[in-house]
């Protein structure tokens, strides 16, 4: 990343607790890649957010790599692009120290998200999980981010880190910018194929319910084919009332750019067996180079690492500076 540079900067990050699916692709990775051009943008792999759920050691590190090794196939370029591992760069862990400091009790537990997983960890509601979206604050503050690509789900942790921004800047002065959310209009929440009503998770146990991001062109096909639709034929943009119908529109639009109207149009008078293969063909044609690409990257882990380390280094210089300015502000000491 090029040093003073004018362009606005950009931060974002997923948590490598499993294999990504189609819709961190869709509501997030796609845009990234996209806004690499236009702007200065560091992405992150979140491997201290994933240990809020407990996670085996040897599983964590090899998915870093994966996730990593994705990041780079659905292109993200280490050229234009900071790619890092959270861990590797420990401003994220100093700042979240004092801006727990900032952040309210009763504020962190009305989190939808840590509602949802204190609900599905009930025998491990740790104080990690309780204090994640601190964390959140903490990456984003940390490089003064203008932006923050997400999908709709992480909504709310970006409300909390402007209200944590705003809370400090007033307490000692502009320290932070406040960033902006970057969500996309489609495909900002990509619902279970399984249960058209609840969002796409990789923690879901019904493989039916997700596509992930190497899975084969058959798997993908399959999957959609036994998508949960609704019993009235036909292919119409409703998402209240035709959640499952409207989530393959979705998908099929991101993996052709056909709009919704011209969907419609292309299926009216068709049955959901012909809408279903179609979208299963569509969306294993946008998946397979991802897939294909992800298979050769995988494989030079040295190339990887290199990589990760110059992020890390990278991303460091800048979270410095912004932290050295929270310490002095603060009153700690320097000598
Ligand atoms: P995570 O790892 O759960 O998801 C990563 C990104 O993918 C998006 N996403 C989806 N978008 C559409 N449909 C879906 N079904 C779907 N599933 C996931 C998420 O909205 C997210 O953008 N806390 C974050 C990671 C994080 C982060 C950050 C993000 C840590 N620090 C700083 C931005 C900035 C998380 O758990 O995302």
């Amino acid at each position: 990343m090029e040093e003073n540079s004018t362009k606005k900067v950009i931060l974002s990050g997923i948590q490598p607790s499993g294999i990504l699916t189609i819709g961190h692709l869709a509501g997030a990775l796609k845009n990234w890649v996209a806004l690499q051009d236009s702007f200065s943008c560091l992405y992150m792999i979140a491997n201290m957010h994933a240990i809020t759920v407990r996670q085996n050691a040897a599983d964590l590190r090899r998915r870093t790599l994966e996730t990593a090794a994705l990041f780079l196939a659905a292109g993200v370029d280490p050229e234009k692009s900071v790619l890092f591992i959270q861990s590797q760069v420990p401003e994220h862990a100093q700042l979240t120290w004092v801006l727990n400091t900032f952040a309210g009790y009763g504020e962190l537990g009305k989190m939808t998200q840590f509602k949802d997983k204190s609900a599905k960890n009930a025998e491990n509601i740790n104080c990690g999980l309780f204090t994640y979206p601190v964390l959140m604050a903490s990456d984003i503050l940390l490089y003064q981010a203008d932006a923050v690509p997400v999908g709709e789900d992480q909504k709310q942790h970006l409300e909390l880190t402007r209200n944590l921004a705003q809370r400090f800047n007033y307490y000692y002065s502009d320290t932070f910018k406040i960033p902006e959310p970057y969500i996309p209009k489609i495909g900002s929440r990509i619902m279970s194929l399984q249960d058209p009503t609840s969002k796409m998770s990789k923690s879901d146990e019904n493989q039916n319910s997700l596509i992930y991001l190497n899975d084969s062109n058959e798997e993908i096909i399959n999957k959609i084919k036994r998508a949960v639709t609704d019993s009235n034929a036909e292919v119409r943009f409703d998402e209240a009332n035709k959640p499952g119908v409207s989530n393959l529109m979705t998908l099929y639009h991101l993996a052709t750019g056909i709009s919704f109207e011209d969907i419609e149009k292309e299926f009216a008078g068709h049955g959901y067996g012909d809408f279903k293969l179609s979208v299963g063909k569509a969306v294993a044609d946008w998946i397979a180079p991802l897939r294909e690409r992800y298979n050769e990257i995988i494989k030079d882990k040295k190339r990887l690492e290199s990589i990760l380390i110059y992020g890390a280094e990278e991303a460091h210089k800048i979270a410095r500076k912004t932290l050295d300015k929270v310490y002095k502000k603060v009153g700690f000491v320097r000598f």
